[in-house]
């Protein structure tokens, strides 16, 4: 007589026997729940127990699922009944190329679970980032292997204190170039401003830094292909320091603020599509994950998903694609579950320390080193409708052009007219400030020559060095 489970791969006889016995009590409940009929598939093996060191992962023979959609549809009662089944195990179901169910052998020890401080002393290498505690110890990744990011949970439950610890152990890591924008014109990102290799996006619009980064995904490509490389690690390989394609790590706290303008959703796609051949990587939040705001295009290029508590099951799968962010607990902000490919963990956010600028950038951090909106409006046309040469009266002019098209400068959203003037006046304080040269002058005619953006300048746009910058 064939047998309605089998156990693969099991080395160890505890573990095959703790397979065997889950594997039982899941066939029993499922044939019982009418989900699978043991008698249709007949002399068929109906499930396959695969033990793992921390689950067992069974896999369930199709021809005995009764109805595929019915699996599906009930999958969320289903995890439910079968952890208590099995006394508070985690369980998870999946079905893409098969169904699958996961199931945890510890119960899931959350009396553990607790926010603890952040130990920047951890980081492995200069790219990893903290996940948080699991009931078995700390739990860090590597930003690129996890592509891109999408988190959501519900207001309060502690997404930007999570995006906090990634950015400070980036910033630990003295890797890469960060571009952080909190939709709230700096209140939750602002103390970032003046860190090395940071860029604090100014107000509510990401449409310019989105815009700069785009020519920059361009110029990286062309590296690559002056290279005959493929992909950021290949080109990196054996090229050292200053040489290398440095890690550009985009943060976006509130989603649904950045998306509120359309040209932000076409900006920020082709970013997510081929941004991380060239190391350029997204971490999206979100508070409202609905289907509105995380639109399936962006979910589907976001391998990664980090759930905070939500306030029911279909919100978690907005960003899990699946059931159990609902049944986080609301009152312990930090709470978690991380999924990367097919495993899904719980742990605790660590709580971001009190961030203190490093003394050794004090020379960033001059008071009023920070943009205006229109400084870096005039800056942004330097670099890139003018090579990095500063002309007033052609920035003057293409604003004006522009402010015409949308029928005067209040329909661009500025207060006051773009002139000559105005744009000289912000030079000078540009200047002092270390964003343009001095106005240079010929040697020998003495032939004014005009200003040029800095590297500082190019650098606090999120330009790469050299990119679309005339060269002296
Ligand atoms: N991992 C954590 N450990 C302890 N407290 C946390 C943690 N994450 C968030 N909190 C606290 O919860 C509150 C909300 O956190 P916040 O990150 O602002 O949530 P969200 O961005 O999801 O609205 C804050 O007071 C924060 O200090
Ligand atoms: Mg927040």
């Amino acid at each position: 007589m064939s047998q309605p489970t089998d156990v693969l791969a099991g080395n160890q006889t505890i573990e095959r026997q703790i397979a065997n016995f889950v594997a039982v009590q899941v066939l029993r409940w499922m044939d019982t729940a009418g989900i699978v009929d043991t008698m249709d598939a007949g002399k068929e093996t109906v499930l396959w127990a695969i033990p793992h060191p921390d689950r067992i992962i069974i896999a369930v023979n199709p021809i005995a699922v009764r109805a595929p959609t019915a699996f599906l549809r009930h999958s969320s009662r289903t995890e439910q009944v079968l952890s208590s089944v099995l006394q508070g195990r985690r369980v998870s179901i999946s079905a893409g190329k098969g169904f699958f169910i996961q199931i945890a052998y510890f119960t899931e020890d959350t009396v553990d679970l607790e926010s603890k401080p952040l130990d920047l002393a951890a980081q492995k290498t200069p790219l990893h980032v903290p996940i948080g505690v699991m009931p078995r110890g700390a739990l860090w990744r590597a930003l690129p292997k996890m592509q891109h990011v999408l988190i959501g949970g519900a207001p309060g439950t502690g997404k930007t204190n999570f995006t906090h610890t990634w950015i400070q152990a980036l910033l630990r890591g003295e890797s890469a170039r960060l571009v952080l924008f909190d939709g709230k014109d700096g209140l939750e990102y602002g103390m970032y401003a003046g860190a090395p290799r940071t860029q604090v996006v100014e107000g509510n619009d990401l449409t310019q830094t989105l815009e700069l980064l785009a020519i920059e995904m361009t110029t990286r490509f062309e590296d690559l292909k002056r290279a005959g490389v493929r992909n950021v690690d290949q080109y990196n390989a054996g090229r050292g320091g200053a040489a290398q394609m440095e890690r550009v790590i985009l943060f976006v706290d509130e989603l649904s603020d950045a998306l509120a303008s359309d040209e932000v959703l076409q900006r920020l796609l082709p970013i997510l599509r081929k941004g991380r051949a060239v190391g350029i990587h997204c971490v999206l939040a979100t508070q409202r994950p609905s289907a509105d705001v995380v639109p399936g295009e962006i979910k589907g290029l976001c391998p990664t998903r980090i759930a905070f508590a939500v306030p029911d099951a279909a919100s978690s799968r907005v960003i899990l694609d699946r059931s159990g962010a609902e049944r986080l607990p609301a009152n312990a902000p930090g709470r978690l579950i991380f999924l990367a490919g097919a495993a899904a963990v719980i742990a605790h956010a660590y709580a971001a320390p009190e961030f203190t600028r490093d003394p050794e950038w004090k020379d960033a951090v001059l008071p009023d080193d920070s943009l205006s909106a229109e400084e870096s409006e005039y800056l942004s046309i330097a670099v890139w409708r003018l090579a990095g040469q500063w002309r007033a009266e052609e920035i003057a002019e293409i604003l004006r052009a522009e402010d015409t098209r949308t029928s005067g400068a209040a329909g661009s959203g500025r207060a006051y007219a773009v002139n000559k003037n105005r744009v000289a006046l912000a030079a000078q304080r540009l200047e002092r400030v270390g964003y343009l040269t001095p106005i240079l002058t010929e040697s020998g005619t003495g032939r004014r020559l005009g200003r040029k953006l800095t590297d500082k300048a190019t650098a606090r746009l999120g330009v790469g060095a050299g990119m679309g910058v005339a060269a002296e």
